[in-house]
């Protein structure tokens, strides 16, 4: 069987660990050409020379997304190295502990801190999606995958700018899926559940036991789950599907 993304190019955000760098080795392993893009240049480098080990091909690229001209600068390196982008993941993200200390509610959350995250976990997807939408245009088309979450679906306690934001993903999602069909670029999200990335190394550790109980398939996800079901999104055996926000969650969001 022919690999999924042969020929194609990707870049992947936040793809210095967990969900995102899982996700830029299954992109290698299945073909692709792959831009791994983080806050630092050093850790995406790891990642893109495990790619190297593997025996596939990928740069490092640093982005902040919350800066619209580096995010421009990423897409327009990602293609002056591949001659296109075919592909792009969205899922650079912060948790609401990296903002906020302890879990706060909507009412007592600082504006500081909601500005915050909404500015990485929406508005940095937005930016990178505007740049991606204009290359995939002039060169007649592309796939985009957003991470959103199970908390773009349901409402979780003391998390609120996190579900608005993970919600807002959604949204986008559907309406730029709307927006640019006629460019032929199909705009999908996924919906991670509890997965076991540095991200959710304390919550694991602290409360582990209770997510568990709460999930169906009673375990915590692995990155390279997600990984499957965003190369699958990316490839072309999904032609039909765009405005989708799947969740890959073991059953969290059917309760
Ligand atoms: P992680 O913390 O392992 O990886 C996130 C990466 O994003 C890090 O390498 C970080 O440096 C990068 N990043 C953070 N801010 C950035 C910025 N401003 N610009 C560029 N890169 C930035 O976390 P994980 O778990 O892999 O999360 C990836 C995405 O998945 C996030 O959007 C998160 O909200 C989402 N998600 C994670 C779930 C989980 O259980 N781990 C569940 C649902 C969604």
């Amino acid at each position: 069987m022919g690999r999924l993304l042969a020929g194609k190019s990707a870049l992947v955000t936040g793809g210095a660990s967990g969900i995102g760098r899982a996700t830029a080795l299954a992109f290698a392993r299945e073909g692709a050409q792959v831009a791994v893009a983080d806050l630092t240049v050093e850790r995406a480098q790891q990642a893109a020379d495990e790619i190297a080990a593997q025996g596939g091909r990928a740069i490092a690229l640093a982005v902040d997304v919350t800066d619209d001209a580096a995010v421009g600068a990423a897409v327009a390196a990602t293609v002056a190295a591949f001659g296109r982008l075919d592909c792009a993941f969205n899922n650079a993200g912060i948790a609401p502990y990296q903002v906020n200390s302890a879990a706060v509610t909507a009412g007592d959350l600082e504006e500081a801190n909601w500005l915050r995250l909404i500015d990485v976990n929406l508005n940095g997807v937005w930016r990178c999606l505007r740049h991606e939408v204009r290359q995939m245009r002039a060169q007649g088309g592309g796939v985009i995958v957003n991470t959103a979450s199970i908390a773009g679906k349901l409402g979780l306690p003391g998390s609120a700018a996190y579900v608005a934001s993970k919600h807002g993903v959604v949204g986008l999602t559907k309406a730029a899926a709307i927006d640019h069909a006629p460019d032929n670029i199909r705009v999908n999200a996924v919906c991670p559940g509890y997965i076991t990335t540095p991200m959710t190394e304390d919550s694991k550790r602290r409360r582990g036991e209770q997510i568990v109980a709460r999930v169906p398939m009673a375990r915590f996800g692995e990155p390279e789950e997600i990984a499957e079901a965003v190369v699958w999104m990316c490839s072309d055996r999904a032609g039909f599907v765009t405005g989708a926000c799947w969740e890959v969650d073991g059953g969290y969001a059917a309760r």
